[in-house]
């Protein structure tokens, strides 16, 4: 059996230059299929808003919508490290709202840690929720649940300024005491000084190939998201065809009736039906309808 990794494995493999391989997961087929794959660590993200509940974003999400498919991904992945997403709203009012919503996640789902957006804005809830014995990790560079004040989903880090601005929010978040951090849509040069410069594990989302691990969202690797693909996505699979050509298959073998087919259904026990019919020749109740 798989030994579930702890935060100090995942610590050991970035000092050895191992790296972690990680995706998102919204149930518990999906989760059983990855832990069985091998995959180190599962994130239940808020993209579920647009990949299960087809939303044109995270904003959405709920604590509840997040902790029924968190539940459903620790059933199917005991024994695989399992990252809780905080969703819009859960960590943007008091910092005490923001601890009681990480420790429904731990409670309710058995999280290994939860994540969180954002780089100094962030540091006063990370260190609250860190101080409250909870592992938090962060996440800068493209933070899908500003994408208001980003003007979309762009690409960070691009200029000297914005970099830093990067660069000064990894800082913040490993101050808060974050254990890990991922960092979204910015130049693989903006990765690596993070990933050199900080001690903890930095993994990346479109931000290159010089940092810890990479995770990437299961419906964008399948091939099954169909409103856009950004540029960062390696698609291993076009399910979404493969799929659209079986619904297309099941719906013609019905129409034409060659489906079901006599493997697909039951037989009466020897004897049964002769039996059948002589119940159905004794009078009885008739049926009416009303
Ligand atoms: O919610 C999510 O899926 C994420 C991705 C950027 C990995 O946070």
């Amino acid at each position: 059996m798989k030994r579930k990794l702890t935060r100090f494995d995942l610590q050991q493999m970035k000092e050895k230059g191992d790296k972690a391989v990680w995706m998102t997961a919204y149930d518990f087929t999906t989760a059983q299929l990855a832990e069985r794959a091998g995959m180190d660590m599962l994130l239940v993200g808020d993209s579920l808003g647009m990949a299960v509940y087809g939303y044109p974003g995270t904003v959405p999400v709920t604590m509840e919508q997040s902790l029924y498919h968190t539940e459903a991904v620790r059933r199917g992945a005991p024994n695989t490290f399992v990252i809780g997403d905080m969703p819009f709203g859960s960590y943007h009012g008091s910092v005490e709202d923001a601890v009681r919503n990480a420790v429904r996640y731990y409670k309710t789902c058995n999280v290994d840690c939860i994540k969180l957006e954002g780089g100094k804005r962030a540091a006063h809830i990370i260190r609250a929720i860190s101080d409250n014995g909870m592992l938090v990790m962060g996440h800068v560079g493209l933070t899908p649940q500003s994408t208001a004040a980003l003007g979309g989903f762009r690409a960070q880090g691009r200029t000297a300024e914005s970099a830093l601005a990067v660069i000064e929010d990894a800082q913040a978040v490993y101050e808060a005491g974050a254990f890990a951090m991922l960092v979204e849509a910015v130049p693989p040069e903006v990765t690596r000084m993070i990933a050199q410069e900080l001690p903890i594990p930095i993994y990346g989302i479109g931000a290159g190939a010089d940092c810890d691990g990479q995770v990437m969202i299961v419906s964008d690797i399948l091939g099954i998201f169909q409103a856009f693909t950004p540029k960062f996505v390696k698609k291993y699979a076009d399910l979404g065809a493969e799929m659209l050509k079986v619904f297309e298959a099941y719906i013609q073998d019905v129409r034409t009736g060659a489906f079901p087919a006599a493997e697909h259904t039951y037989s009466m026990i020897e004897g049964e039906m002769q039996k059948l019919a002589a119940l159905r020749k004794k009078p009885g109740k008739k049926v009416k309808r009303n």
